[in-house]
């Protein structure tokens, strides 16, 4: 068995980032956004998100993770600095919000209406920039826009802006932070983790997905949860399209449907020999939505010390050969996985795109050809 590993993750990395041949992305086309999401607490997400983001950092991607849980798990694994809200997603959702009273306000200034109110958050949120933000971590291709209690605020502020002002998509938020900034162009991957809730912020990340993963534990109790996960996305999600598109019709607008490229239920802390069967039947259960990769249990995870976290940070000799060789290879392996779909979706969209462009510019194309 090989047992090369002597070099910290960090330096790896830079070997990678060094490499004449960068790992494969698609030009032109923005960052895949992957969501990683369940409302039952304690499924591993944010583990999930981190081990993630560490792997596809090591393939050489450029990577963003997003911590939308004010519990901040994911900023403390990161090594963040988020002092208060305002170094949160906290005022891209209000700067978000701030745009559309502006323009609300100047569509009544002309109709001679009072404006809405715009107190001081809104306008502070104008100024705040996401690349403002943003802060770079330990990890040399991994950014972090992090989390902290304050950031719980917003499930509370946001229904309350919403009331002002009911054409506000208050899910698109986020998506248009990251879209209308850009900062899917500065990135390949981006992960967003979220609180164990279907609140406000968990809605916004799972709008501005590509990619929904839905961890889950093999036991009874995750299982039955998650299933209900999902039965309250497909209705949250199904109330604001009714919502959305009662408006759109009488406006004459294209109708919104929210689309996931893909969604996969991913079992984490995996014990084959107690969960087995189990595991088995859950597999059954969601068939093509699993992935069919099991993330196992591992000892390495959560007791890796002070200042380092997660099994990329780990060195291999505190701990036995066997539980860090089968630590290491349930987070490869989950990566690989994730790779795949992403690597999938990403060449969908490329074909996709250039079918468009053949057809918008023919003669071109037989030119080329
Ligand atoms: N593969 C694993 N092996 C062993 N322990 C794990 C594994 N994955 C996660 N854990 C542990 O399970 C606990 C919950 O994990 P984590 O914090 O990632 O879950 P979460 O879904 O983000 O929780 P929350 O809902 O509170 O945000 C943590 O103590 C973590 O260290
Ligand atoms: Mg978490």
């Amino acid at each position: 068995m090989d047992w090369n590993i002597h070099q910290s993750p960090i330096s790896r990395s830079d070997a990678v980032n060094n490499l004449a041949i960068p790992p494969w992305r698609p030009e032109g086309l923005p960052a895949k956004i992957v969501a990683v999401s369940n409302f039952k607490g304690g499924t591993s997400k944010t583990t999930t998100t981190a081990h993630l983001a560490m792997s596809a950092a090591l393939d050489g991607y450029k990577v963003l993770v997003i911590d939308l849980d004010s519990q901040g798990s994911l900023t403390s694994i990161m090594g963040g600095d988020v002092p208060d809200e305002w170094s949160t997603a906290f005022p891209l959702l209000a700067k978000d919000y701030a745009q559309t009273v502006q323009a609300e306000n100047t569509v009544r200034a002309a109709a001679g209406q009072a404006p809405l109110p715009f107190d001081e958050t809104l306008t502070e949120a104008l100024k705040v920039s996401a690349r403002d933000i943003i802060q770079p971590t330990h990890w040399p291709n991994i950014d972090l826009l992090g989390a902290q209690l304050n950031l719980y605020w917003a499930e509370f502020q946001i229904p309350v802006w919403r009331m002002g002002l009911r054409s506000w998509s208050l899910w698109d938020a986020l998506n248009n932070a990251l879209t209308e900034e850009r900062i899917v162009d500065d990135y390949d991957i981006i992960f967003l983790d979220t609180p164990p809730a279907l609140g406000y912020l968990t809605i916004n990340a799972l709008a501005a997905a590509d990619i929904l993963l839905v961890p889950l534990g093999a036991s009874f109790l995750e299982f039955d949860s998650t299933g209900r996960f999902f039965d309250m996305l497909y209705s949250t999600f199904a109330s604001v399209e009714d919502g959305e598109n009662a408006v759109r019709r009488r406006d004459g607008l294209p109708e919104v449907k929210f689309e996931w490229d893909a969604v996969r239920a991913l079992i984490t802390r995996f014990d084959a020999g107690q969960q087995t069967d189990l595991a088995n039947v859950i597999q059954a259960y969601f068939g093509d939505f699993m992935t069919t990769y099991r993330q196992e249990l591992t000892a390495m995870v959560g007791q890796a010390g002070e200042s380092v976290n997660g099994i990329y940070e780990a060195d291999y000799r505190d701990f036995n050969r066997e539980t860090y060789v089968r630590g290491r290879e349930t987070f490869d392996r989950t990566w690989a996985e994730v790779k795949e779909l992403i690597l999938g979706t990403w060449y969908r969209d490329q074909q996709a795109a250039k079918a468009e462009q053949s057809s918008s510019a023919p003669q071109e194309e037989q030119a080329d050809g």
